[in-house]
């Protein structure tokens, strides 16, 4: 009998991924998705799916009890981070209680591994390269509802027995990854602006520092992690060693599009400047081989989005604080 595998967020950039990898496994995989992310084109055709949310506890549970679930893949999540801290009751709403909603039924069918990605977000102010020994230290409302869920997830093994394996991804870019949200992914903003010929939005001087990971160096890796016993109940950086600015993002950019595309720059916003990660333990475990050259990644994801087209960016329609909002962001 086939294994049977939740997606939550299997409409979305990451989930997809690890759908796809799933199916090539030879899972059953059911996707839960409320599309408010992600899209129907990004659904493999294998898999089934299920419009909702995973605030909806009573579909929620109707999907454990018809289907029986091996193992959970929970990315479902608005990954907003700077826009976190002005939709804080949203943010815990649907990345917290949502979480959490989905732990429950998991102990209560005796899943038996609960893979979580959570995000470096949770590291904050805390010394460079973010280690998963420090202890972590959320400077905005998306992080700390992650380390809340980690948390929780940590609980529920001492006490239920639940296994978990909580990746920690960075700045993961790539094929079918939302380019119409403003709040959110540089590159696919970036790659949004340059098929509208408009220059390029930058909070700040530019000389933030992200190390920008292609996709598939994480999502393949999430998928198999079941596999791995040593996997079980540990937390793992996952991602590109590689830091640059967002200057050094517009060059490369540039070169691989041929478009000599100008910054905007725009008042700074309350964020982290640098963020990266060691991945010792993920290499140690996962033993990944070689990495995909970033610039291959960048125009693989570029001839995607030409072939997709440009996005109209949407609003976020309900701002709960409008204190300190970025002007980029407002209305
Ligand atoms: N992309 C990154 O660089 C990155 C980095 C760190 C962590 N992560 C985490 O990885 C996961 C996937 O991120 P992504 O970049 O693929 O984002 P994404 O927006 O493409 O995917 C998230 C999916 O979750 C769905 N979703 C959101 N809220 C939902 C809800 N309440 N119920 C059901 N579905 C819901 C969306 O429709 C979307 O399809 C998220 O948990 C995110 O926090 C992403």
């Amino acid at each position: 009998m086939n294994l049977k595998s939740l997606v939550t967020g299997g409409a979305g950039f990451i989930g997809s991924h690890v759908v796809d990898q799933l199916i090539a496994n030879g899972h059953e995989v059911i996707i839960l998705d409320d599309l408010s992310g992600g899209v129907i084109d990004n659904i493999n055709p294998a898999a089934i799916f299920c419009k909702g949310s995973i605030t909806d506890v009573t579909l929620v549970n109707e999907l454990f009890k018809e289907y029986n679930f091996d193992y959970v893949y929970h990315l479902a999540a608005y990954a907003a981070e700077g826009l976190s801290h002005f939709i804080r009751k949203f943010n815990y709403e649907n990345n917290l209680i949502g979480s959490i909603n989905l732990i429950n039924v998991a102990v209560n069918f005796n899943v038996k591994c609960f893979v979580f990605t959570s995000s470096i977000a949770v590291y904050g102010q805390n010394e460079l390269p973010y280690h998963e020994g420090q202890f972590p230290n959320p400077e905005d409302p998306y992080g700390i509802a992650k380390f809340a869920v980690e948390m929780d997830l940590k609980n529920a093994k001492s006490m239920f027995g639940l296994n978990s394996i909580i990746f920690r991804p960075h700045n993961v870019f790539g094929a079918r990854q939302n380019i119409g949200d403003k709040y959110r992914n540089v590159v696919g903003i970036f790659m949004n602006q340059l098929l509208k010929n408009q220059p390029l939005s930058v909070f700040g001087d530019g000389n933030q520092s992200r190390a920008f990971t292609a996709i598939d160096d994480v999502a393949p890796f999430i998928a198999n992690a079941v596999n791995i016993d040593a996997a079980y109940n540990k937390v793992f950086n996952i991602g590109s060693d590689n830091p640059i600015t967002i200057i050094e993002l517009i060059a490369a950019l540039n070169k691989i599009t041929g478009i000599n595309a100008q910054p905007n720059f725009l008042e700074a916003r309350e964020e982290v400047e640098h963020a990266y990660a060691n991945h010792n333990q993920f290499n140690d475990q996962f033993e990944p081989g070689s990495v995909t050259p970033f610039s291959k990644a960048l125009s693989e994801m570029w001839e995607w989005v030409q072939k997709n087209g440009a996005k109209e960016s949407r609003e976020f329609d309900n701002i709960e604080i409008l204190k300190e909002l970025p002007s980029a962001w407002r209305k």
